[in-house]
């Protein structure tokens, strides 16, 4: 994995300057029975240098608790591997989506870390992940909930919400819990 994350090192240092010094990393166990990948670092991600820390870990503590496992037990990771960011008028930085240019950069890193990982199954969260590992042009609307055969990473994966985005949907809310549930049920299979 060093050798691997010296390699993405070097890309990002010869695109972005400065920003390979900023990079968030996956974590968790090799060959576990899922390995969950989100979007992108936010700002407590790149603070301190983890995956899921600060708002978006209370969400993860809710998908661990309902799903019956551990933190330790998994590996979690992100499609890109620093925080997108914006500037405001008033000098503010703020997260944004990574652009489809980002996406497109992490991407092939990622499937080469899944392979290192080498999960029984992935779980994506939201879109971003979910279009960097599937070649149609599928929504997590139409996908989340099942499992996708098909897919870049030759393994099975489970597409999820982000839980990020219920905060602004309630309704989702009781479909993401449904289908963590579904997914908890899968592994134990
Ligand atoms: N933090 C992460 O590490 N990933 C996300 O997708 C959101 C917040």
């Amino acid at each position: 994995m060093e050798k691997l994350k010296g390699e993405l090192r070097a890309l990002i240092a010869g695109v972005m300057p400065g920003r390979e010094n900023a990079l968030v990393f996956g974590e968790g166990p090799k060959s576990p029975k899922l390995m969950l990948i989100g979007e992108a670092p936010g700002e407590q991600e790149s603070l301190q240098g983890r995956p899921f820390v600060g708002k978006a870990g209370k969400n993860l503590d809710h998908f661990l608790e309902l799903a019956g496992l551990a933190r330790e037990e998994i590996y979690i990771s992100n499609v890109v591997k620093y925080r997108p960011t914006k500037t405001g008028k008033t000098g503010r930085i703020s997260n944004r989506p990574p652009t489809r240019e980002e996406i497109a950069l992490f991407s092939p890193w990622l499937l080469r870390e899944i392979e290192w990982v080498s999960p029984q199954m992935i779980a994506t969260l939201g879109n971003v992940p979910l279009k960097a590992l599937t070649d149609a042009g599928a929504t997590i609307g139409q996908m989340h909930g099942r499992v996708i055969e098909a897919n870049q990473a030759n393994r099975p994966l489970f597409a999820l919400y982000h839980p990020a985005s219920l905060i602004y949907n309630r309704s989702l809310t009781d479909v993401y819990e449904n289908d963590v549930l579904l997914l908890a049920k899968l592994l134990r299979a």
